[in-house]
């Protein structure tokens, strides 16, 4: 069967998009419903591939997940019976994990499959589990079967510092926390604004959880019951891919809505290659191209630093941008699946291998000394892309992959498409609407 993007490069693309909510906000949202009472309403839930997945999954628990209008989710957990997680669907989304902490409040104990590697690194939750034992939750991995089996006897308490941050780590403390014995306190926690999204959806349904920068502190408190429906944020992610194709494809997008704050390190590095942004309002943010942008490097962190999911993107622009630059990836292992696809469009990169002083503190992953690791690229600019055949292997290479497509001359046949709709809603649509040729086949 096709999965695939035909896109014919070069057309104009102008005009208004409108952001679809955050992949990375939903996700936690419906797992946090399942730790309420009652019915749960999400608004503006993007109708994605990840998020078909996730309501699979925990229907298949005896959750009741349905679209009642286009983007508004309801859950009731009512029906809630089933403490062990699917094998096949639960490997294949990677959050599945994060249902440990409604399956222990629920059930007392639970199994969730190990979610694995993926495409983009190892991905082990090593500090994630040693973060759940901190706070008084036995958990064990049983390799035979694939999955952990984790126990509350009793309700959590105590405190937890992470060596290095965890987005979704400090996600699933914080909703391990919520039924707590006493007050529990996480350190060093990770700061994504995603995370503040989830503290908000509890907080509005009664829970007591409280940031004071990389210190989030959640009081106890006995049930979350919601009052009001839920709207999930925009996504920054698809507003950065955006303004990617309107600097990379000399055109002119406006996104909404989005608060710039969000995605401020991407603004302000678009400001230094010479890139046209204007901030017009609290929500509405024009990215257009100017005269040919300067190269520039960047390397990635952690929220509030240049994120790892904008990386792929900035690459892309980085190909019509004059002279040389470089990415330096620090939070994930392999996050440069997309070079061998740009390279066939005619591209110039190459991976170089930067010193490190410290590489066990500088990357965030779990650097081992013995593996072999393809950290930083060189992009020469600018080049003139053509049209060819590639394939997308994840989800943000995905779209510089499609940003490729409509900047190349000619046409291009991109395979994968489904993996880009893992995280993309109605991309095709959006494209077309301001001018880009795109189909799916
Ligand atoms: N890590 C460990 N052990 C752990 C936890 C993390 O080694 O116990 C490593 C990870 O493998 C990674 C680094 O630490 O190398 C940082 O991982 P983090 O846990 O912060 O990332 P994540 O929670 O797995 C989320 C997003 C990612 C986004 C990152 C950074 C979701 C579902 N995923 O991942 O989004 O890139 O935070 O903000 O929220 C995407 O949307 O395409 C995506 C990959």
């Amino acid at each position: 069967m096709e999965d695939a993007y035909i896109i014919k490069g070069g057309n104009p693309v102008r005009g208004s998009v409108k952001l679809s909510g955050a992949k990375n906000a939903s996700l936690k949202a419906i797992i946090a419903s399942l730790l309420f009472e009652g019915e749960v309403v999400l608004e503006n839930v993007p109708v994605i591939n990840d998020v078909k997945e996730l309501i699979h999954l925990v229907k298949l628990l005896g959750v009741k997940a349905e679209f009642k209008s286009e983007n508004t989710l309801h859950i009731d957990t009512t029906n809630l019976n089933q403490n062990k997680v699917d094998l096949l669907h639960g490997s294949n989304i990677r959050v599945s994990f994060m249902l440990f902490a409604p399956l222990l409040y629920k059930f007392g104990q639970c199994e969730v499959p190990n979610p694995g590697g993926c495409r983009i690194g190892a991905r082990p939750i090593d500090r994630i589990v040693s973060g759940m034992k901190s706070l008084g939750v036995e958990v064990e991995y049983i390799s035979e079967t694939g999955y952990y089996s984790a126990k509350m006897k009793r309700k959590p308490s105590g405190k937890f510092f992470f060596e290095k941050p965890s987005h979704t780590g400090t996600e699933l403390l914080i909703m391990l926390s919520v039924f707590g014995k006493d007050q529990i306190i996480i350190e060093n926690a990770a700061l994504e604004p995603e995370i503040d999204e989830l503290i908000k959806f509890l907080n509005e349904g009664g829970a007591k959880i409280q940031r004071q920068n990389s210190k989030i502190i959640i009081s106890p408190v006995n049930k979350l019951v919601q009052k009001k429906p839920f709207s999930i944020i925009s996504d920054r992610n698809e507003a950065v891919t955006f303004a990617s194709l309107a600097i990379a494809a000399e055109g002119d997008i406006i996104v909404s809505p989005i608060n710039h704050q969000s995605i401020i390190n991407f603004i302000n590095a678009l400001k230094q290659i010479g890139a046209g942004v204007n901030i017009m309002s609290d929500t509405h943010i024009r990215f257009y191209y100017k005269s040919k942008v300067k190269s520039m490097n960047v390397s990635t962190s952690p929220h509030p630093g240049f994120m790892t999911d904008w990386q792929p993107n900035w690459a892309i622009i980085m190909t019509q941008a004059n002279g040389s630059s470089i990415i330096h990836e620090r939070v994930f292992e392999n996050r440069f699946s997309y070079v061998e696809e740009l390279r066939k469009l005619g591209a110039d990169i190459e991976y170089v291998k930067l010193p490190v002083k410290d590489p066990f503190k500088y990357f965030y992953f779990n650097y081992d000394s013995l593996k072999k690791y393809n950290q930083a690229i060189k992009i020469i600019g600018p080049q003139k892309l053509h049209g060819g055949v590639m394939k997308i292997s994840d989800l943000r290479a995905g779209a510089t992959i499609a940003i490729a497509g409509l900047i190349a001359e000619g046409t291009s046949v991109v395979n994968g498409a489904s993996i880009m709709e893992r995280g993309y809603e109605n991309f095709v649509k959006k494209v077309s609407a301001i001018g880009g040729e795109i189909k799916k086949v």
